[in-house]
């Protein structure tokens, strides 16, 4: 491994291409509940950073949805990661959290949003990412808007793509 490579390689487990088994659950108390697929896209580009783009669309009428793409760095000697992310809601956001083992809980660290971005306004969001003993590739991600308090919105499972 490069020098570069090594910032982020207790990370390598989340390199590549990942789409979901089977569809996705979302929820929310101000929402119908709703399924949707999911493909992630995680790669290096020759930085101390991964690349990642993440693309959901509806089940069923297979309309996007959610887009988020961003970037991952690691605190040096340290297992404190980052996700800076942009989302096609008009939502950017710094999230950090700990790796410890193959499990990655992020929290929201900051946030921002176009002066005219539509309500409810996300106030926090909190998310796991988890790999299973089978290989797969779990995300539960939980939010509060000005609202509602802290609730699970998505959970979905998703195998890595050849
Ligand atoms: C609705 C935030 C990811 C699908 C919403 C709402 C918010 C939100 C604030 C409005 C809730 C309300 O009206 O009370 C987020 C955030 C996400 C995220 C912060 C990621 C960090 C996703 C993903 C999907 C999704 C990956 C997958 C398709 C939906 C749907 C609705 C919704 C279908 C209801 C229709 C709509 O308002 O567009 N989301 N969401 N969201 N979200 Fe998400």
């Amino acid at each position: 491994l490069s020098k570069l490579d090594k910032a982020v390689s207790s990370l390598d487990w989340l390199l590549g291409n990942w789409e979901s088994v089977e569809p996705g659950k979302g929820s929310y108390p101000s929402l119908k509940d709703f399924r949707y697929t999911e493909d992630l896209h995680f790669a290096q580009m020759g930085q101390p950073i991964i690349n990642f783009m993440f693309n959901a669309s509806d089940a069923e009428t297979k309309k996007i949805l959610h887009r988020e793409c961003g970037f991952i760095q690691m605190q040096t000697g340290t297992n404190r990661v980052a996700f800076i992310i942009a989302q096609n809601s008009g939502l950017v956001e710094v999230e950090e959290g700990e790796l410890v083992g193959k499990k990655l809980s992020l929290h929201t660290q900051a946030l921002a949003r176009p002066s005219f971005a539509k309500e409810p306004h996300v106030k926090e969001v909190s998310r796991v990412f988890q790999l299973q003993p089978d290989g797969k590739l779990e995300q539960t991600l939980s939010m509060s808007t000005d609202k509602q308090p802290m609730t699970q919105h998505l959970h979905i499972t998703y195998s890595r793509l050849a």
